[in-house]
C-alpha cells in the first residue's frame, strides 16, 4: 500500500497500523525525507520502502507507478493523505490570497486525483484494488482551517463518489473524514478553540490519530462490499 503524506501525523498513524496488519507500505513524502525514513525503520514488518511522491507533479508519480510496478510488483491500496491549510478566519477574504487558494485546491484535490490516475492501472490489476481519501468534517460543516480548505475537502467527498463509479468493479473508493484530530497542527491552534470544539463534540474529545487509521483498516480489511461512502470519524460534532 502506498500512504501519501506519510510523514504527518496522520500519515504514520495510518503507515503504522497498516503495517501491524501485515501490509507491505511506501512511505510517501515530499520534504521530509529524514521523517519517512525513520518511520519506515519502525513499521512492523518487512519490506517496506520510502519513495518521494509529490502529489503536485504528476509526471513524477507516473515514474513511481513505473518504479512500483518493476520493484514490488503490484500496489493494492492508495491512501491520498498528503494535504495542506494555513489558517484564516473566513471573514477575512483577502487574507486568502489566490496563491493559498491555487495551493489547497493542487494539493487536496487536485494531487489526490493525480496519484489515482497514476496509479489506476496498478490498482485494478488484481481486481480489488482500494482508494482511501482522507477528507475532513470541514467538507460537511464548513467549519475548518479557512473556506477553501473546507471547500477543498467537500470536492474530495464528491470526486469519491465519481471515481467510486467509474473504477468499479475493480477498485473501490472510500473517503475517511476525520473531525478534528490530537495532531500537532491541532495542538499548534488557539487552545480556547480547541477547548470549544471538545465541549461542542458529543464524546468530549479530539480523535487520536490511531483511531483514523483504524477506519482505514476497516475500509481495507472489514468493509469490502461497501465503496463511495465516506465514513465519519468525528465523536459525532456535525450533530451538535
Ligand atoms: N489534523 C487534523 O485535525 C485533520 C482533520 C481532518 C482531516 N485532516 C487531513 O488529514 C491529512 C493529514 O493531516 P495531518 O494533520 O497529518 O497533516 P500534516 O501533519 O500537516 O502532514 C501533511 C503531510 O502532507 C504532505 N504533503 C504536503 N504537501 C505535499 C505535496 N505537495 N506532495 C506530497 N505530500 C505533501 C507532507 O509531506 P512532507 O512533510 O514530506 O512535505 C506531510 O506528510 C490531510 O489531508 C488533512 O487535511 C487532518
Amino acid at each position: 500500500m502506498l500512504v501519501t503524506g506519510a510523514t504527518g501525523g496522520m500519515g504514520e498513524a495510518i503507515s503504522l497500523a497498516l503495517a501491524n496488519a501485515g501490509a507491505r507500505v511506501i512511505v510517501g513524502y515530499n520534504s521530509s525525507l529524514e521523517k519517512a525514513q525513520l518511520l519506515c525503520q519502525r513499521l512492523h514488518g518487512e519490506g517496506h520502502v520510502v519513495k518521494k511522491t509529490p502529489v503536485l507533479e504528476s509526471g513524477a508519480l507516473s515514474q513511481l507507478a513505473v518504479e512500483i510496478a518493476g520493484e514490488l510488483g503490484r500496489l493494492d491500496i492508495l491512501v491520498n493523505n498528503a494535504g495542506t491549510t494555513r489558517y484564516v478566519a473566513h471573514e477575512d477574504l483577502d487574507g486568502l490570497d489566490d496563491a493559498l487558494i491555487d495551493q489547497i485546491f493542487n494539493t487536496n484535490w487536485r494531487g489526490a486525483f493525480a496519484c489515482v490516475r497514476a496509479f489506476r492501472s496498478l490498482l485494478a490489476a488484481q481486481g480489488d484494488g482500494l482508494v482511501i481519501n482522507i477528507s475532513s468534517i470541514a467538507a460537511l460543516t464548513a467549519y475548518g482551517s479557512n473556506v477553501a480548505y473546507c471547500a477543498s475537502k467537500a470536492a474530495m467527498n464528491n470526486m469519491t463518489l465519481s471515481l467510486a463509479r467509474a473504477l468499479a468493479p475493480a477498485i473501490r473508493v472510500i473517503a475517511v473524514s476525520p473531525g478534528l484530530v490530537d495532531t500537532e497542527f491541532v495542538r499548534g491552534l488557539d487552545p480556547s478553540w480547541r477547548d470549544q470544539q471538545v465541549d461542542n463534540t458529543p464524546l468530549k474529545r479530539l480523535a487520536s490519530p490511531s483511531e483514523v487509521a483504524n477506519a482505514v483498516l476497516a475500509a481495507a480489511q472489514t468493509l469490502t462490499f461497501s465503496t463511495g461512502c465516506i465514513i465519519p470519524v468525528d465523536g459525532g460534532r456535525p450533530l451538535v
